[in-house]
């Protein structure tokens, strides 16, 4: 994690999910998606079995309190649909689909304490996670992010228009511009990712950020498509 640890403010630093942090990042999680469920230690057990090494917090160092976390699997993609839902990605919150010769590091969740967030977390948690894919050898990492910015627009604006303003900075969400500033792509945008997240009106972004110098895993390559040399 050390170039994660350029990016962190002072007084923070990035470790990976122990179970004495299950309260805290639960606590968190419902300030952060007041209409979803929170991670029950169940599940955020379940994650820590299933790949301890992609479950990362970022701590404030005098308190010791979690401020934020990022929450990652291994999946191969060719296994699922480019719009397939948060729900069918992560096998229900579990992570029971984490697959460890999966090509591409699925981002399941990233949320900053609304106490820390804009202090630079955010970019941390997701350099922590893009040196574990370089560590890893995967080609790339891809997530779906909300656009809650959208919400209020739905009436009078197409969600591709939308994000189109917000990658040329038009407009500002309080999440895609964050994930736009930290190096992600948008995709395409989907409907359904989150279905009760209602600032996005059921809207999200998939992105993904493709490793730089990796090469493509074989089965992605063009010999493969029909019709090509
Ligand atoms: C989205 C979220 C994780 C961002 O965390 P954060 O720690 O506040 O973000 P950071 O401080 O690291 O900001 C990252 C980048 O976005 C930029 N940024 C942040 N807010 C911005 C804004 N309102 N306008 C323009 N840029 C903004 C920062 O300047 C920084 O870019 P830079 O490094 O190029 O300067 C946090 O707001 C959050 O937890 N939201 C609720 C949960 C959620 O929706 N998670 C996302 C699920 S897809």
């Amino acid at each position: 994690m050390n170039e994660a640890r350029l990016h962190l403010p002072e007084g923070y630093a990035i470790r990976l999910m122990s179970d004495q942090d299950y309260a805290q990042i639960s606590a968190i999680c419902k300030m952060v998606y007041p209409t979803e469920r929170p991670y029950t230690d169940e599940e955020l057990a379940a994650h820590h079995r299933v790949f301890p090494d992609g479950q990362f917090v970022v701590v404030h160092v005098e308190t010791g309190a979690v401020a934020g976390v990022h929450f990652t699997l291994l999946i191969q993609m060719m296994h699922f649909h480019l719009d397939d839902s948060w729900e069918t990605l992560t096998a229900g919150g579990s992570f029971a689909d984490h697959d460890p010769s999966g090509h591409t590091l699925y981002g399941a969740d990233l949320f900053i304490h609304p106490g820390h967030q804009h202090h630079g977390l955010g970019k941390a948690l997701t350099v922590a996670t893009r040196e574990l894919v370089t560590r890893l050898g995967l080609w790339r990492m891809v997530g779906g992010s909300r656009m809650p910015g959208y919400g209020k627009l739905a009436a009078v604006m197409e969600p591709d228009d939308y994000i189109d303003k917000v990658k040329k900075a038009e407009m500002t969400d309080p999440v895609l511009t964050v994930h736009l500033h930290d190096g992600w792509d948008v995709v395409t945008a989907i409907r359904g990712y989150l279905p009760h997240d209602e600032e996005s009106h059921g809207w999200a972004a998939v992105i993904q950020w493709i490793s730089p110098g990796c090469d493509p895993p074989a089965a992605f390559a063009l010999r493969w498509v029909p019709g090509r040399a």
